[in-house]
């Protein structure tokens, strides 16, 4: 059967998952890749964020979130009231994927057959953790962790009931808000994620 699960230790904690996801080869997506980047934060976060997938920066540093996308998040955070202690940071596939234009390696959106390869690794990450609400990134992750697609524009903000019982926050990406490319709207995207994140927060408490 094509996908994680045969990599994924049962009834892990972190950092055993942590130490086990360097052997997967449960997609293509290894090969190409510098490393697995796996998580970051506290594995008794009461919030699991859960992005795409990690980018270049991650991909040779090894850890989730510590590019561009990264640090608006941290900004959001910290505006949203959110402690780093409260959060544990992953993504819903953990190999980059991307396509090579002379010295320079494009990030591309991971398909759905990645996506449903790596969700052993996020149900085991979730089962661990056991986190009170889990904020979906973006459409990818939302796919990840609803099991099915949604529009990020329709439900982001709300509390949504997610797969055992757990409390889903969907939001923009980061990196989606980057690419704006007129600043007003910029602006106005980043409120909404700290909007979001705030609410996520009260879910939480
Ligand atoms: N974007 C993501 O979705 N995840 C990361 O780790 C970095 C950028
Ligand atoms: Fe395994 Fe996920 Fe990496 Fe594919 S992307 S090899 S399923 S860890």
């Amino acid at each position: 059967r094509p996908g994680a699960q045969q990599w994924v230790p049962p009834d892990a904690d972190v950092p055993a998952l942590a130490a086990a996801a360097p052997a997967c080869r449960g997609c293509e997506l290894w090969a190409p890749a510098t490393q697995v980047v796996f998580s970051s934060g506290s594995p008794r976060a009461a919030i699991v964020l859960v992005g795409e997938q990690p980018g270049d920066r991650e991909d040779r540093e090894g850890e989730p979130f510590v590019g561009p996308a990264g640090r608006l998040l941290d900004e959001a955070l910290e505006e949203a009231g959110v402690a780093r202690d409260d959060v544990y940071v992953t993504n819903a596939v953990k190999h980059f994927r991307f396509v090579e234009r002379g010295p320079r390696r494009l990030h591309k959106t991971p398909a759905v057959a990645h996506i449903r390869a790596c969700l052993p690794w996020l149900e085991a990450e979730l089962a661990a953790v056991r986190p009170r609400v889990v904020v979906a990134l973006g459409a990818t992750a939302a796919r990840a962790v609803l099991g099915h697609d949604v529009t990020v524009g329709d439900v982001r903000g709300q509390v949504l009931d997610g797969p055992a019982g757990v409390r889903v926050v969907v939001t923009a990406h980061p990196a989606a808000i980057l690419r704006l490319r007129d600043r007003a709207d910029r602006e106005e995207a980043r409120a909404a994620l700290v909007a979001d994140l705030t609410t996520a927060g009260r879910a939480a408490a």
